[in-house]
C-alpha cells in the first residue's frame, strides 16, 4: 500500500498571518495544502477565493489541494488552475454536468477529484472512476472546520478502496472532517491514503505542527 500523504486544511490557520502558515506546514512535513474555497451560497461560510491562492502560491512548493464548495463551480475553474491549483476537487452537486465538470479540470491540466458529501452515496463514482485522480470522502457536512467525524462514511471509505482497488487506475482516497489521532486511524484501516486536518494540524501554534503532522501520519 502506498504512504499516507497529509494534506492540513488552513481553514484552521491564522488568516492574518497564511503566508507564514503555509511556509511553517511546509516545514513541519506536509505533504499537499487543503485550502477550502467557500461561497456562502453552496454551504453556510465564505473563505477566500483565486486571488489569495494566487498570493500563497509562491509560499511553498507543495500541491496546492483545492476543495471548491462553490456553485455554479464551472465558472471558476479557469481562475483556480491560474492562481496554482495542482489539485481540484468538485462536488456534483455543484453544477449540472459532473463528468464535463472533470474533463474541464483536466484540459486545464490539473489533476480532477470527486467529494461526496456525508448522504451522497459512492454509487455516484460509477462512471466518473475511469476518469477521475482522487476521490475525497467528506466526514462531516461542509461548511466549517472542528466538527465531529460520522463514523458511517468509513463504509463509504471501503466502499471507494474496492472500487479504486478494481478499476487498477492510481487514485488517491481523501478523507476530510473530524481527522484526529482517534479517526485517523480508523480512516487508514478503511483504505485513506490522503488525510485532511485542519484543527488537529493547528492546534497549538507553530511549534505543535511538526509533531502534529507525524501523528496524525501514524509515526
Ligand atoms: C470542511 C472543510 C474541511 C475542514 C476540516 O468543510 O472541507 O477541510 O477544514 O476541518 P477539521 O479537520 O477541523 O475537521
Ligand atoms: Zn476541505
Amino acid at each position: 500500500t502506498s504512504s499516507i500523504l497529509i494534506s492540513p486544511s488552513i481553514l484552521s490557520a491564522d488568516f492574518a498571518r497564511l503566508g507564514e502558515e503555509v511556509r511553517a506546514i511546509d516545514e513541519a512535513g506536509c505533504d499537499w495544502v487543503h485550502i477550502d474555497v467557500m461561497d456562502g451560497h453552496f454551504v453556510p461560510n465564505i473563505t477566500i477565493g483565486p486571488m489569495v491562492v494566487k498570493a500563497l502560491r509562491p509560499h511553498t512548493q507543495k500541491p496546492f489541494d483545492v476543495h471548491l464548495m462553490i456553485s455554479p463551480v464551472d465558472l471558476y475553474l479557469d481562475a483556480f488552475a491560474q492562481a496554482g491549483a495542482d489539485i481540484i476537487t468538485v462536488h456534483p452537486e455543484a453544477g449540472p454536468h459532473i463528468h464535463r465538470t472533470v474533463q474541464h479540470i483536466k484540459s486545464l491540466g490539473v489533476k480532477a477529484g470527486v467529494v461526496l458529501n456525508p448522504g451522497t452515496p459512492a454509487k455516484m463514482l460509477d462512471y466518473l472512476i475511469d476518469d477521475i485522480d482522487l476521490i475525497l470522502i467528506m466526514s462531516v457536512n461542509p461548511g466549517f472546520g472542528g466538527q465531529s467525524f460520522i463514523e458511517n462514511q468509513l463504509r463509504k471509505i471501503e466502499a471507494c478502496r474496492k472500487m479504486i482497488d478494481k478499476s487498477g487506475r492510481d487514485i488517491r482516497l481523501q478523507v476530510d472532517g473530524g481527522i484526529d489521532l482517534v479517526t485517523a486511524p480508523k480512516a487508514i484501516v478503511a483504505g485513506a491514503d490522503v488525510l485532511v486536518a485542519g484543527t488537529a494540524t493547528f492546534r497549538g501554534g507553530p511549534s505543535a505542527y511538526a509533531d502534529n503532522i507525524r501523528k496524525l501520519r501514524g509515526g
